[in-house]
């Protein structure tokens, strides 16, 4: 068993990026720059935002937070979208999701100019990435291509199973797996609540992509030997050995599954890291107008 380093791999896209800005500086060119909203102060979504921002100065990128209570309403939410949408200054932006209950995650989506989307979640994306063309592809998905082709995974002929079919998540990564080329040309199979014998599906897979959110769900009985498998899950769990008071839990039960595999993703360390490495990557091709 070999492990795949989200934490390591996600490193060296971050120095990849910071060299890049670097040039792109010393050349007088303009400096990226990120927004992101955050809507409330969910513990989680403070942690992923606060993580993102301080990847931005890392990578030499500017950024910019904007907070609003969790009563904002829909209308001043999505005047503050627009704004962005219209600052010159700002290359891409993120609505940090989820939103509260009073708030339509889909409305405040397709408000975003998709040129700026650097989520990939607008369905201009989301469409053009279906259709193999141009876009800026969501940043889990895009980060798992990432570490497949890094640690050279073969994608080929095989059969890759995922578990979930969120639209950030399974769907996208269904979507760009069983596409023309590498990391690609793989038979797919999307599994969700409703899958029949779920167990015997995922004991055909050659890859495991495991996005269901449910901590350890996948169990060593539900492995191949000698498959790879991917752990999207990152489940707050609470913890007395932790100063936080929490840790993170992936939708795998690791310890007994990791002898099985040939090539498997921690958690934490494993996706994660990846997620922020990809948000990056999608901001610089923003900012050099690469994709539009
Ligand atoms: N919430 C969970 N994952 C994500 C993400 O990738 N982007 C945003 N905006 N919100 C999220």
């Amino acid at each position: 068993m070999q492990i795949i380093d989200g934490k390591a791999t996600s490193q060296i896209v971050k120095d990849e990026i910071a060299a890049e800005v670097t040039q792109m500086k010393a050349k007088g060119g303009k400096t990226p720059h990120l927004a992101a909203i955050l809507v409330g102060n969910d513990g989680g979504s403070e942690t992923y935002v606060a993580a993102k921002i301080k990847a931005c100065e890392y990578v030499g990128f500017k950024s910019s937070l904007v907070r609003f209570k969790d009563d904002v309403s829909e209308e001043e939410l999505l005047a503050k979208v627009q704004e962005l949408n219209d600052d010159d200054d700002i290359d891409g932006f993120i609505v940090q999701l989820p939103l509260p209950k009073h708030i339509s995650e889909q409305k405040v989506t397709d408000a975003v100019d998709y040129r700026k989307d650097v989520d990939g979640f607008h369905p201009q994306n989301v469409g053009k990435m279906s259709i193999g063309s141009p876009a800026f592809v969501s940043a889990t998905p895009q980060g798992i291509m990432e570490l497949i082709k890094r640690y050279k995974i073969e994608t080929s002929g095989k059969h890759v199973v995922i578990i979930g079919r969120s639209n950030i998540v399974g769907r996208p990564m269904s979507i760009l797996l069983s596409q023309k080329g590498y990391p690609g040309d793989a038979t797919v199979t999307v599994c969700h609540s409703r899958t029949a014998n779920l167990k015997e599906v995922c004991l055909q897979g050659d890859i495991i992509i495991a996005a269901i959110g449910s901590p350890e769900f996948v169990k060593a009985n539900m492995v191949k030997q000698g498959a790879v498998v991917i752990d999207v899950g990152t489940t707050r769990i609470k913890s007395d050995t932790t100063k936080s008071g929490w840790k993170l839990k992936g939708d795998v039960a690791y310890d007994e599954v990791a002898s099985k595999c040939s090539w498997i993703t921690p958690v934490p360390g494993g996706v994660g890291p990846m997620t922020i490495a990809s948000l990056l990557q999608n901001t610089l091709k923003a900012a050099k107008k690469e994709i539009y």
